[in-house]
């Protein structure tokens, strides 16, 4: 800091400080939990803001045509301080839950309608993570923004049209130009590798010393259920189906692509791309974590009340849980992945490609 920073004016401690208007005392019958209650939403709303300003700068960069492996590093840096943060969010509400529901009902109807429902920088973050406007519940049949000021309707609405973290990492993914590389199929070989290693499988189960003739028959059948699921992967009909069912999401080759990361993840050059769709999941586990935690918070502190935003409160906070996913595609990926013994090996030209002597080579 300068000899000409002073503390208090360089973090703008006046306004912070004085940016707590409890609604109880101005009507004269102060509730002492409502100065709790607005610190810990503006503290929300301020590291909100810190990660859209996370989430906008690796949207900036995964936009480009070529990321370069030093720029992964950084997106990757960064979606991981937005995990850190959404841990810290959720620990939030154990302080939250140190005011009683009796407490809360001090003041509560003093904030008719205002609710959590109306903070435009949460819906910011879920739409530039890239949850789309036709999965959104709704209630009373109102468009989500309904109850927000035109200026904040203006800022979401952009957020929905602009390409989001979810639509960048499909075409990030579509690129990967390790999916066909000289001899090396990757979706041929992967595909043949499966069906050898349901074969193994099956043959295993027959001739299985200790299993009577039912056994073998309820475990084949288990067996055939499992395979049929990898049948509709590599079916690319039956996955344009499942899409149109609303079951999938990401494109046909981005899933390959994104399978390929998984499961060849100790490659040196796929370790980025890898620990960047585990930040993706983790993200998106730990919102959901996030909306769990306030929910059951909303049922401690209201019980079955309706929210002060005019919702079901925790019953509608529950179904957002499963409808609010963003990158359900990646974590469903995990059905699909085999035993690294049962991996088909990679010819040692596309290895050695995959090494860090993929660098040098293209210097
Ligand atoms: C006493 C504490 C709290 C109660 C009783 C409560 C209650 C509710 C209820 C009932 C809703 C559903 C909408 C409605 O009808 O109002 C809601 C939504 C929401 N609340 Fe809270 N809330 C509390 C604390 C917080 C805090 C500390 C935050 C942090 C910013 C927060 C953020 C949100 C958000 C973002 C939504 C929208 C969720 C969605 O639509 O998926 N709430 N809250």
């Amino acid at each position: 800091m300068s000899a000409n920073t002073y503390y208090g004016d360089y973090l703008r401690l006046t306004q912070l400080l004085s940016a707590q208007h409890p609604r109880s005392a101005e009507l004269g019958r102060p509730a002492h939990e409502e100065t709790l209650f607005i610190i810990t939403h503006q503290v929300y709303e301020l590291w909100f803001k810190q990660i859209l300003h996370e989430i906008d700068s690796v949207l900036l960069t995964l936009q480009q045509d070529f990321v370069k492996d030093t720029e992964l590093n950084i997106v990757v840096g960064r979606l991981e301080r937005v995990i850190e943060i959404e841990k810290l969010l959720i620990q939030q509400i154990d302080i939250m839950e140190t005011m009683t529901p009796l407490d809360f009902l001090e003041f509560r109807d003093l904030l008719v309608p205002a609710s959590g429902f109306q903070s435009f920088q949460f819906r910011m973050i879920e739409n530039k993570l890239g949850l789309p406007a036709n999965k959104r519940l709704t209630y009373h049949q109102s468009h989500y923004t309904q109850s927000l000021s035109a200026e904040h309707r203006e800022m979401i609405a952009a957020s929905e049209n602009n390409p989001s973290l979810f639509n960048i990492i499909e075409r990030w993914l579509e690129r990967t130009p390790f999916l066909k590389f000289g001899d090396f199929d990757f979706w041929r070989d992967y595909s043949d590798a499966v069906k050898r290693m349901f074969a193994a499988d099956r043959e295993r189960i027959q001739q299985h010393p200790a299993l009577s003739p039912q056994d073998i028959e309820q475990r084949l059948r288990q067996l055939e259920n499992t395979e049929s699921t990898f049948t509709t992967l590599f079916d690319p009909e039956a996955y344009a189906s499942s899409q149109a069912e609303g079951k999938r999401r990401l494109s046909y080759q981005a899933t390959q692509a994104a399978l390929l990361i998984l499961l060849y993840r100790e490659r040196p050059i796929l370790q980025m791309p890898y620990r960047l769709l585990t930040s993706l999941m983790t993200i998106d586990e730990q919102l959901t974590n996030w909306r769990y935690r306030h929910a059951l918070m909303v049922q401690h502190m209201i019980g079955t009340k309706q929210g002060t935003g005019g919702s079901t409160g925790s019953e509608y906070l529950l179904r957002t849980l499963d409808a609010h996913r963003i990158f359900h595609d990646l974590i469903q990926l995990t059905t699909f992945l085999i035993p690294r013994s049962s991996l088909p090996e990679l010819p040692p030209e596309i290895d050695l490609q995959l090494g860090f002597a993929y660098q040098g080579s293209q210097a």
